[in-house]
């Protein structure tokens, strides 16, 4: 039996440590991987100082990460989509309240990946790069094909143009990136924000329209772009984002929805240790308030917004639609590339948190990976 090695977080809050793990066997419907590289999201910084808030059904000690790819090494006795040896990506679901498993967490040498939410990746992909794709891929997912989200048509090779035009708010981030390229292959025009500088990176990614967020303009100047259009609603990423989308979603023509990845206020400065209690109680205060002042916004322009679950699709139609129907071939057709670019900061578990620290300090149109 190989020898495991993981990324521990041992207690609630507990700090990031490098340690034996056991090696677990897949059930039916699970394959195992050799972790080659993970990638690190702003979930799993604030699943180690907030663990206890937002993931409360955690039992640690635990092993969080979403994002790797890698080798498979052993398979379920009902998957039949992989063999021993294939180049793989997926999404680990350890920490979903449906699942509560260590021994699904990225962050480890040997992962347990469940076979609907895991694709094949060519080899002209390296793992690196694939490792960017499954949290950004699925967050971007709930929202824009759950039915009680947005539900959009299913992305495929044969999608016909809707002419019916998303709104993707954030369009470089990681989650943005992702809902570009599925609205796209959905059949949808998008219209994005991000910095100037990556308008010609999400226009490569298919959207129509690229605008500054930064801009004080910037809903007028969106919604002058729409006139005339029919849209589908507004996925919101980013700060802020929820609030512009509803008064932009509120001003035009068509589904009035917006499906929100961020929460209207940071968590960010809230540490795990010392000073917590200083840095949580206004956070909450502004959560409280920010969340009543968005509801009131969506109120009167008459908007419903929601907020959206990462790995929800792992109980849902949506994980196969993306990880077994879509993703595979419109990787290897290069239809669906792995996006934003792969930045590697190190090798081995140790160098994870480093990548964490890094991420908390803010990216641009990349996302940090670690090789194992
Ligand atoms: N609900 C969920 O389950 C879930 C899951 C995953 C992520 N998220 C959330 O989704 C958001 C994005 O995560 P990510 O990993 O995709 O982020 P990321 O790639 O790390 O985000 C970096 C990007 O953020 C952009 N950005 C910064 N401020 C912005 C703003 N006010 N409006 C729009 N874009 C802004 C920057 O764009 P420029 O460089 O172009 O300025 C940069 O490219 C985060 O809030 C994260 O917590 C939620």
């Amino acid at each position: 039996m190989p020898e495991n090695k993981a990324l521990w977080i041992n207690a609630k809050r507990g700090p990031f440590t490098v340690g034996p793990a056991p090696y677990t066997a897949p059930r039916a419907d699970e394959i195992v991987i050799r972790a080659r590289a993970v990638a690190v999201n702003p979930m799993d910084r604030l699943q180690q100082t907030l663990g206890d808030i937002i993931t409360p059904w955690t039992r640690y000690p635990f092993v969080f990460g979403s994002d790797v790819a890698g080798e498979v090494v052993a398979v379920g006795s009902g998957v039949k989509r992989f063999h021993v040896g294939d180049r793989v990506v997926g999404y680990a679901a350890g920490s979903d309240k449906g699942r509560k498993r260590a021994a699904e967490g990225a962050f480890q040498d040997y992962v347990v990946l469940l076979a609907p939410m895991t694709s094949a990746i060519p080899d002209t992909v390296s793992f690196e790069a694939a490792s960017v794709i499954s949290l950004g891929v699925s967050t971007a997912a709930c929202g824009l094909f759950q039915k009680d989200f947005l539900a959009l048509n299913a992305p495929s090779a044969s999608a016909s143009p809707t002419g019916k035009t998303l709104i993707v708010w954030g369009g470089s981030t990681s989650v943005g990136s992702n809902a570009i390229q599925l609205a796209v292959a959905a059949g949808y025009d998008v219209v994005t924000t991000a910095s100037p500088r990556n308008f010609a990176y999400v226009k490569g990614l298919g959207a129509r329209g690229a605008f500054d967020y930064h801009s004080k303009t910037v809903v007028a100047d969106i919604v002058n772009f729409l006139s005339g259009r029919e849209i589908v609603g507004a996925l919101a990423i980013g700060p802020g984002s929820a609030a512009a989308c509803v008064d932009i979603v509120g001003r035009c023509k068509g589904n009035r929805f917006v499906s929100m990845a961020t929460l209207p206020t940071s968590w960010d400065d809230v540490p795990a240790g010392r000073g917590r209690i200083f840095h949580l109680v206004p956070a909450l205060a502004r959560m409280i308030v920010g969340t009543i002042g968005l509801n009131q916004r969506a109120r009167r322009r008459k908007v419903r917004t929601k907020m959206i679950w990462g790995s929800a699709l792992v109980a849902n139609e949506v994980g196969p639609m993306i990880f077994e129907a879509f993703l595979p071939a419109a990787l290897a057709e290069a239809r669906f590339v792995a996006a934003p670019g792969a930045t590697v900061v190190g090798t081995g578990l140790a160098q994870i948190p480093v990548g964490l620290e890094r991420q908390r300090q803010g990216v641009s149109a990349t996302k940090l990976v670690v090789t194992l």
